[in-house]
């Protein structure tokens, strides 16, 4: 998308794509200050304006410490620009390990910071409505920010709550009563939501395609057959916690007081040992992770809300600007960002190129800049053959694996599969020649990030022979 933009900002790389559009990481090219931008097209479906006006209506209303902050909004023709919090440290999704998560430790202050905000959104009588690991984000001191309030509602206006009755959400992720009822409270669904995060980050998979009769694994849970996976990998003490939040009837579900009353949530655990993370060959290692990776489109999201009518009141606060939550120094720049007031529009210096400042690694400056912090992927591995081999090596393993292979622009291909639940995975794969080495960048495209990650473990593994020695794989992102 070629995207016009104010001078002195350059859009750097792609953070995310979806299908309202993309988000990209927007840098101030004097002060190093970096800002996430949501890109929207309100072209592309009908009912998009009143969707983002809504989207952008509750993050005015939106000021917490676990939340994204939203600096601001302005319009060009039919693209909308939300400016948010540019969230370094990258999605949750991306810390927990395939079949294994995370931590404990990590695991109890994440759903604390996940609890914080969540009580924060009810309390104002908004409800998210796609809770998942891909819309927690972390700071650069690992602190979650519940992001993405494109499917986000109010439920309760003047102390007087009103029942939903929209399918929305990310199926996995979604409560049983949004399959089966017509209508529904709103905060069990968002707190059922968090008890699947919660499973995820403890066990490394989800533990249902949907919640509803026909899938094996959700009765199984309900005859409390916690023998099995993902529950039996899960220690008694957050297990008694996640019986309380997966709890089918929504009336008898836990609520966020009794959550902040748990054993388990409030129980000290260890601090301060080694910080665990995922590392390419999918075995955990400790290393400072800073920096957002880039995902494509990962999102499963059900229906939007376009049908809803919801009233605003005519006394909601202000929109935030950077001079509620930035420094008088660096006030303008937002602001100039925000208004575009007094800038002419210029072309971002390198757009879009997601891989472009990876390539940077290595040169003199890019590690004085604070966001080209070292990020180690997960889902990347160079190689130690040239281009054609790679590539000959790469479509060998992969046809004989069963993926379809599509040759894409440039140097790219995607390929497409069902996982093990029988859902479709599609995902990309970029070869970039870095310092006369191949490096293979593997992207969710559509499909359960966890089973992306499986699959790419796998390739791997069939490609080891290729596969450089594990030097340090960075990318700056
Ligand atoms: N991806 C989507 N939104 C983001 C944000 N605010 N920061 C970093 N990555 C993002």
């Amino acid at each position: 998308m070629a995207v016009p933009f104010v001078e002195d900002w350059d859009l750097v790389q792609t953070l995310g794509e979806g299908a309202y559009g993309e988000v990209q990481l927007a840098v101030n090219r004097k002060t190093e200050e970096a800002v996430a931008v949501k890109i929207v097209d309100m072209k592309r479906a009908a009912d998009c304006p009143e969707n983002i006006k809504k989207e952008i209506c509750i993050n005015k209303m939106l000021n917490h410490t676990n939340i994204v902050k939203f600096y601001g909004h302005r319009k060009e023709g039919t693209i909308q620009y939300l400016f948010l919090e540019y969230c370094r440290g990258g999605e949750l999704f991306d810390r927990i390990e395939p079949d294994v998560g995370m931590p404990e430790q990590d695991a109890q202050k994440f759903f604390q910071q996940l609890i914080a905000g969540v009580e924060y959104l009810h309390g104002l009588g908004i409800t998210h409505r796609d809770i998942k690991p891909e819309n927690l984000l972390l700071d650069d001191r690992d602190k979650l920010k519940i992001s993405d309030f494109g499917l986000a509602t109010v439920f309760r206006h003047n102390g007087r709550e009103r029942l939903l009755n929209k399918m929305c959400g990310t199926l996995p992720y979604v409560a049983p009563e949004l399959i089966k009822l017509r209508s529904f409270h709103a905060e069990p669904v968002d707190i059922w939501s968090c008890g699947i995060v919660l499973t995820a980050m403890l066990a490394g998979e989800l533990p249902w395609d949907q919640p509803n009769d026909a899938c094996q694994e959700y009765c199984d849970w309900k005859e409390s057959k916690h023998y099995l996976n993902p529950w039996k990998k899960i220690d008694s003490t957050p297990l008694a916690l996640l019986c309380k939040l997966l709890t089918e009837n929504p009336s008898t579900r836990m609520i966020v007081s009794d959550i902040k009353k748990d054993r388990w949530f409030s129980k000290p655990l260890n601090k301060g040992l080694k910080r665990h993370r995922v590392c390419s060959g999918g075995a955990t290692e400790t290393s400072e992770i800073f920096s957002k990776h880039i995902r494509s489109d990962a999102d499963k999201s059900l229906l939007s809300h376009s049908d809803e009518k919801t009233k605003y009141s005519s006394t909601q606060p202000e929109p935030r600007t950077a001079l509620s939550s930035w420094d008088s120094s660096n006030t303008s720049n937002i602001d100039s960002l925000v208004q575009g007031k007094g800038y002419s529009f210029s072309q971002p210096a390198c757009p879009e190129n997601m891989l472009l400042s990876s390539q940077l690694l290595g040169t003199p400056g890019a590690s004085q800049n604070p966001w080209h912090r070292l990020v180690k992927r997960m889902t990347r591995f160079f190689t130690n053959v040239d281009a054609e081999s790679t590539y000959n090596s790469l479509k060998d393993t992969c046809e004989k694996m069963g993926y379809v292979w599509r040759k894409g622009c440039a140097n790219q291909v995607t390929l497409s599969t069902t996982d093990r639940r029988n859902n479709k995975l599609i995902f990309k794969v970029n070869l970039v020649e870095m310092e006369e080495r191949m490096l293979l960048d593997f992207r969710l495209s559509k499909g359960d990030g966890l089973e992306f990650k499986r699959h790419f473990l796998k390739i791997k593994k069939k490609l080891e022979d290729i596969v450089a020695v594990q030097k340090v794989i960075v990318s700056i992102t």
